[in-house]
């Protein structure tokens, strides 16, 4: 299949228009579309046909536990494919949709039990991107999508890392340049009496906690050794192909840490790349050459982080680096989202300095 790249960036041109009608018929008609979010991208289908979302699960090489969210475009869309909203979930609607959160509510049966993994619960999702929005209202179905990467590999922000991993697995991808946020939206359980964080994200802890005065983490996102209630955050994910350790501590003694670390490292023979902040790339610059340093933006800048994490773990993938050093940050505010991330990528490899 030949995977056609289409811009849409300007959302009202003629162009960006008709890229929108063509992707709408296309996820109508049972196939499949790469669109932006802000997010990170998505891979599309028809969410009310469960044929069509098989080939998700063909196309990322998804384990067929794993549920799919649906993406909606306004609040008509979300009654069609949930019931029993429980207050909570109206006040977090109310706060921050459209924007970068997941609600898990009860499904109605439109909902294919293809989607659900055999769950009772549907995972809602209004994106914030005026480009995803306009998708979804051109093919007239929620949208059902996971992040548009092959299982277990960084998600894609770009329409370039998407077609890294897609390209002739899918009809079409539609380019809306870079994503704002960068990591996934936050998953909140709304089926419970407390609402809980399953996955986090750019809505953070402390917000959802000012609109709801209680919220809960999902106990396997603090180390308890439980099944996380996302199914899809028990796999091994995120992975760059060269093993990465993550130093954790004091920003301030990162880049003493980061030297000791590559020193020995590159003793052993290994060629090393490293993720980390501006001022330790900055202080590695003799020790390790400029292809194998990405710098994720200025320490403890979290939003910048969060933007370029995934596109600086792809990148190493096109170095000779067999070993990945990356600097952790706070776990505060979008940096729980970041370090679960982290933690992810490096398969709890961590060394505190
Ligand atoms: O930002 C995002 O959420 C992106 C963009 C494309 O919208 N999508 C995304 O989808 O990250 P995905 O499939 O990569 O992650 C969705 C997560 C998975 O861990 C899945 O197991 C979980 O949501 N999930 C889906 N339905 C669920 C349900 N009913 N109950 C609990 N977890 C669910
Ligand atoms: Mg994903």
């Amino acid at each position: 299949m030949k995977t056609k790249v289409l811009n849409i960036e300007d959302l009202k041109s003629d162009t960006a228009q008709s890229a929108l009608a063509e992707a709408g018929s296309l996820l109508r008609s049972g196939q499949l579309v790469a669109f932006p979010t802000e997010t990170v991208y998505g891979l599309g289908a028809n969410g009310l046909d469960g044929a069509a979302c098989a080939k998700i699960y063909e196309a990322k090489g998804r384990p067929s536990d794993n549920p799919l969210i649906l993406h909606v475009a306004d609040r008509a869309m979300v009654e069609g494919i949930a019931e029993d909203i429980p207050p909570m979930a109206e006040k977090l609607m109310a706060a921050f949709l459209p924007g970068p959160m997941t609600l898990i509510l009860r499904r109605t049966s439109i909902v294919p039990d293809r989607i659900t993994g055999g769950l009772a619960t549907v995972g809602v999702r209004m994106p914030e991107s005026a480009a995803a929005r306009a998708m979804i209202r051109a093919a007239g179905v929620p949208v059902a999508a996971p992040s548009a990467n092959l299982s277990g590999r960084p998600s894609p922000t770009t329409a370039a890392s998407v077609l890294r991993d897609m390209d002739g697995r899918i009809p079409l991808i539609l380019d809306g340049g870079a994503c704002r946020f960068g990591v996934e939206s936050t998953i909140v359980d709304c089926t419970g009496p407390v609402a809980t964080i399953l996955r986090p994200g750019a809505i953070t802890r402390e917000m959802l906690r000012e609109v709801l005065g209680g919220v809960k983490l999902d106990p396997a996102l603090v180390g308890a050794n439980v099944t996380p209630k996302a199914p899809g955050m028990k796999y091994k994910h995120y992975a760059p192909k060269a093993p990465l350790t993550l130093l954790e501590g004091a920003p301030a003694k990162m880049a003493a840490a980061f030297r000791r670390h590559v020193r020995h490292l590159q003793k052993e023979g290994r060629t090393v790349g490293i993720l980390a902040s501006d001022e330790v790339c900055d202080e590695l610059r003799d020790l390790v050459p400029d292809e194998l340093r990405k710098s994720y933006g200025p320490q403890g800048d979290l939003a910048a982080i969060a933007a370029h994490i995934y596109e600086a773990l792809i990148a190493f993938d096109d170095t000779a680096a067999d070993a990945l050093l990356g600097e952790g940050t706070t776990e505060t505010g979008l940096g729980l989202a970041i370090m679960n991330r982290l933690h992810k990528a490096s398969g709890g490899n961590t060394i505190t300095i």
